[in-house]
């Protein structure tokens, strides 16, 4: 029996069906990647368990990358206002980059970061991103991989945070909304 963090509502994602998933992507990628190099670009810090989980399930050769994008602050909504925190450290001209996210919701830190790669003359840029909150999207702007389509509450776990707290739950949880509203 797992122990459920008492904050968490109840689990939508087990640490089993996520494996699962994030394996399968990786073979996704690495078929699709067939005969290139790649740059697995983490948005922290969100992106930390996906893309250790998933990097490990890549077969071409690959590098890694971090970049730190804020539009967040502390509560539960996007500002829309995305500022570079920390840039990459290589130089992405010429690379095959893949933004590695932990879920996209109204779209609108990767509709400026990804065109921003693209002008500083990345080969291709593409998003993998193991959650997808549709319902919430404000740009236009489209996966090139993921895991899970998910509904419109508020998560964490594997990576996913509220106020920088839960990232290290196994499992993606839906939190309580008593603890986002008081
Ligand atoms: P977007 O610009 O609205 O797509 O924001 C994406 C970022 O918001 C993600 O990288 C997460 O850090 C954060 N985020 C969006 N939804 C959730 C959630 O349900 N739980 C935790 N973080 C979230
Ligand atoms: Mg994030």
């Amino acid at each position: 029996m797992k122990i459920m963090n008492r904050d968490v509502q109840s689990i939508l994602f087990s640490e089993d069906e996520i494996k699962q998933r994030v394996a399968q992507m990786g073979e996704q990628i690495s078929r699709d990647y067939q005969g290139k190099e790649l740059v697995l670009l983490g948005i922290l810090r969100g992106c930390v368990v996906f893309l250790s989980d998933l990097m490990r399930h890549i077969t071409v050769p690959c590098e890694i990358d971090f970049m730190s994008v804020s539009s967040y602050g502390f509560g539960t909504q996007t500002t829309g206002a995305v500022t570079i925190r920390r840039d990459m450290t290589m130089d992405p001209k010429g690379k095959n980059l893949l933004i590695v996210e932990d879920i996209l919701d109204t779209g609108v830190t990767l509709s400026h970061v990804k065109p921003a790669l693209e002008q500083r003359g990345a080969e291709s840029v593409k998003i993998a991103s193991l959650l997808d909150k549709p319902s919430r999207r404000k740009v236009d702007i489209q996966l090139d991989y993921y895991g899970f389509s998910t509904p419109n509450q508020f998560l964490v776990g594997y990576g996913l945070d509220y106020a920088e707290k839960y990232r290290n739950l196994p499992y993606i949880g839906i939190l309580k909304p008593e603890i986002y509203q008081k």
